[in-house]
């Protein structure tokens, strides 16, 4: 099955059935990155110009605050290749207030806003409390609801709390598990939901046996790939800033631990990515 965004623009022989041609790039997402953090300020041009050199033909900027959700909306509509999430980051969530949310459920209506996130719970760092965390968490599913779209989860240490929340407040209209850390058994439950699944640079490190367990078995319609960028930087470039370009790293490493094609990967997550999001344009 070929994504449903393929374009005319772009050489999009990305078919394994098809005969292959040495210089057809195959075209990917990144799903997930923070292009409006300060560590790109200097070179932004120049990183997205790496990105397309790679095949990356669509990118989701994900919001975690008031400022960066309105920074995302901003680079989206400047560049008709990234689309933007709103939300606020279980991090912050002691500095919402009722006028935070009224801001993002019109932001949310923006036509290239696609997806409510992220949003989730943080017991790693615990900035806000954690009955707070749980609180705003609950109030975006609400919103992202109301407004119909899809949820991007942040879930650090807090897997039990996340699994419950979910289960009693369901997204009406799905969400991914960014930057998956679970179980496979959790992720049975997950996937059972509805939910995907989201596969960033940690998946290539060499200590990764849990995620790759969860990377053999999760079906193929639905995953994710995303970079996190700048964070989380694939196992070539690590202590160093990541950028959506490297994403293929995970790409390749989700290949070889499916035992499959570059180009299926690229494929597959495409076409999911397009589903989930479904505001997208192709
Ligand atoms: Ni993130």
């Amino acid at each position: 099955m070929l994504p449903t965004d393929t374009g005319t623009d772009i050489n999009t022989n990305i078919n394994t059935d098809s005969t292959s041609n040495a210089a057809t790039i195959p075209l990917i997402w990144d799903s997930h990155a923070h292009l409006d953090d300060n560590r790109f300020k200097g070179d932004l041009e120049e990183v997205l110009g790496r990105a397309q050199e790679v095949g990356i033909r669509r990118m989701l900027n994900v919001g975690h605050s008031e400022v960066s959700s309105r920074h995302s909306m901003d680079m989206a509509e400047r560049y008709d290749f990234i689309y933007a999430s709103v939300g606020i980051h279980p991090h912050d969530a002691k500095d919402c207030t009722s006028a935070t949310w009224d801001k993002l459920a019109l932001w949310a209506k923006h036509p290239k806003v696609v997806a409510w996130g992220e949003i989730g719970l943080d017991y790693y760092r615990d900035l806000s409390p954690r009955d707070l965390q749980k609180r705003v968490f609950i109030e975006q599913i609400a919103l992202a609801n109301a407004a119909g779209l899809p949820i991007i989860i942040h879930d650090r240490d807090a897997h039990g709390d996340l699994v419950n929340i979910v289960k009693n407040h369901p997204p009406t209209s799905g969400g991914v598990f960014h930057s998956y850390s679970g179980s496979w058994e959790m992720a049975k439950g997950l996937l059972d939901q509805g939910f995907y699944l989201s596969f960033s640079g940690p998946l290539t490190y060499p200590d990764s046996r849990r995620a790759a367990e969860v990377a053999a078995q999760v079906p193929g319609d639905r995953f994710l790939v995303e970079t996190d960028c700048p964070y989380l930087p694939p196992q070539p470039y690590r202590g160093k800033r990541n950028e959506p370009a490297y994403v293929h790293h995970v790409v390749e490493r989700l290949a070889q631990i499916r035992n499959c094609s570059y180009e299926e990967i690229a494929e597959l997550s495409s076409a999911n990515i397009v589903r989930l999001f479904h505001k997208v344009q192709g």
